[in-house]
């Protein structure tokens, strides 16, 4: 089983802090949570760096740090000492928090007690056990339920922020104000505290908009470029809205902490999903201004004289470079919906290719000779390439086309990459272990850090660790934690009744 986390990699950090917190611990009351905590920010943290004097502003955080001398993967995570406060759900928000609790960073997960991410129960394969979608999202964190709008669980969540470096939410457009998490609130408490934030839309006319995986990739810009010219837009398999902009918020909120080392103080870091998607659709933005001064002839509907509109066309499986590719069939494909081979026709292996598939007089002939000639020729030649691709199986044709560095790419299947020995033997494709649903199949980190490995731990079960992080992490003493249960700001509803 990969190692699932027993105790708060907190608790390591500051035995003495902790000790400090615990007896300053006071119960909750909604007016002591109004005050700012004494303590606010007192965990011992490297002192930031005088910010007035040039010196100091051009010195480079960590600078005066030795090398390790510890074996490279033994010296700590990358993000290690980082806490963050996870407010995320669904797909966006989790992988972004998921990833920086690959790279070392200590993730407490927020659940509305009873419920939790709505995906635990989404999509279920295995009942009453957590779905897939939750386990494979929520990796190396722990769970604390609290019900939010609980002037109790308010309290709580004040003293979470006071304790935590970043907090991480992919709510609805307003719902963290609702809550009264604004930005000054917050900012007051902790000062150092970064809050990084998924929302469907930037500032705009959209801005208030809910928006899920497929609406961003219609608003970014990739429905509309993908498919083919004479069928309707296409969304991708790719969860290029969700994942993709989990991604760049990771990346947002890591140079935030950087940053800090030197201002001392956070910032709020926000990526709006069609921000996310325009920003990987970013070569058809190209192509569009391209358009202004011609036919895109890469295209294969250039070939084919079909004009172009006003707006980037669909291009099917063209490639979206300068070199010429399609999806060509492979031996099998009448029965194997996935036996089918990415075909470049890189310019600089052109000879290579007309030797490999039989047409050694393409080499010399005008009409072939040179990457501009066989624009016009695209679909003509890559039928021709695909007479010899029929001829064998997708990855016979890729271990021949590999010894003459022909670039290519068999299709895939998804049990194909289940299967695939590399791909586990270097963590990308991990098995985990879990209390309920056993053994399963996950996506690992796919960023490998020489000094900083990964270790995939299960996902939390709902609420797993809420007394944990209520006694070692926040101070509450045994009796305090009591009354906070009976209080039914960490419980369910129907606990919350009984309690009553
Ligand atoms: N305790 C109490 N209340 C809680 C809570 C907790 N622990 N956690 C969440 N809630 C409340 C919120 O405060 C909110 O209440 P409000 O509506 O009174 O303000 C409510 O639960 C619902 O949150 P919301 O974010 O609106 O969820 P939703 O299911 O209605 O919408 C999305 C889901 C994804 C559409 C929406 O969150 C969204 O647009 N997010 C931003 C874009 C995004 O990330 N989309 C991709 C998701 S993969």
């Amino acid at each position: 089983m990969a190692k699932a986390k027993t105790k708060m990699g907190g608790t390591k950090r500051g035995g003495g802090r902790q000790g400090a917190s615990r007896r300053r611990a006071r119960m909750p009351r909604p007016k002591a949570a109004a005050k700012p905590r004494a303590d606010a920010g007192s965990r011992k943290r490297a002192k930031p760096r005088a910010a007035s004097s040039s010196k100091s502003t051009r010195a480079k955080p960590g600078a005066g740090i030795k090398p390790s001398t510890l074996p490279w993967g033994e010296a700590g995570k990358a993000l290690q000492g980082v806490r963050i406060l996870d407010f995320t759900h669904v797909q966006s928000g989790p992988t972004c928090t998921q990833l920086l609790g690959w790279l070392g960073a200590e993730v407490i997960k927020v659940e509305r007690p009873g419920v939790g991410d709505i995906t635990r129960g989404q999509l279920r394969d295995v009942p009453n056990a957590d779905s897939l979608y939750f386990t494979m999202l929520n990796h190396n964190k722990q769970s604390i339920t609290i019900d939010s709008k609980h002037p109790i669980g308010r309290a709580i969540l004040d003293r979470l922020i006071e304790r935590c470096d970043v907090l991480v939410e992919n709510f609805a457009p307003g719902a963290l104000e609702r809550l009264g998490l604004t930005w000054e609130h917050i900012h007051k408490l902790n000062p150092r505290m970064i809050v990084g934030s998924v929302k469907g839309f930037g500032p705009g006319p959209y801005a208030d908009c809910k928006v899920y995986e497929n609406v961003a990739q219609c608003a970014g810009g990739s429905a509309s470029t993908t498919g083919f010219r004479d069928g309707p837009p296409l969304v991708t398999g790719a969860q290029i809205g969700d994942s993709g902009t989990g991604l760049h918020l990771a990346l947002g909120i890591v140079c935030a902490l950087y940053q800090r080392h030197r201002t001392g103080r956070g910032q709020k870091v926000l990526v709006a999903m069609q921000d996310g998607v325009l920003n990987l659709c970013r070569v058809k933005l190209r192509d569009q201004q391209r358009l202004k001064h011609g036919p895109l002839a890469e295209y294969s509907q250039y070939g084919e004289s079909i004009p172009f509109g006003s707006a980037v066309p669909r291009a099917g499986n063209d490639s979206g470079g300068g070199q010429p590719g399609w999806i060509l069939k492979c031996k099998g494909w009448e029965e194997d919906p996935n036996a089918y081979l990415y075909f470049i026709t890189q310019a600089p292996v052109w000879e290579a290719i007309c030797d490999v598939i039989g047409e050694p007089g393409w080499k010399t002939d005008p009409d072939y000779a040179t990457p501009s000639a066989r624009l016009p020729r695209l679909k003509q030649i890559f039928a021709r390439v695909e007479q010899w691709t029929t001829t064998k199986t997708k990855l016979e044709a890729m271990e021949i086309l590999n010894r003459y560095d022909i670039p290519c790419g068999p299709i895939l299947s998804m049990q194909e990459l289940a299967e695939d020995e590399s791909l586990r033997r270097t963590g990308t494709v991990v098995e985990v272990d879990h209390p309920i649903r056993g053994r399963y199949l996950t996506v690992g980190n796919p960023i490998k850090l020489s000094d900083s490995p990964t270790e995939v731990t299960r996902s939390p079960l709902l609420g797993e660790h809420t007394e944990q992080i209520l006694t070692e992490l926040l101070g509450y003493a045994p009796d305090e934690v009591a009354e906070i249960k009976q209080s039914g700001a960490v419980s369910a509803p129907q606990k919350r009744a009984a309690a009553a």
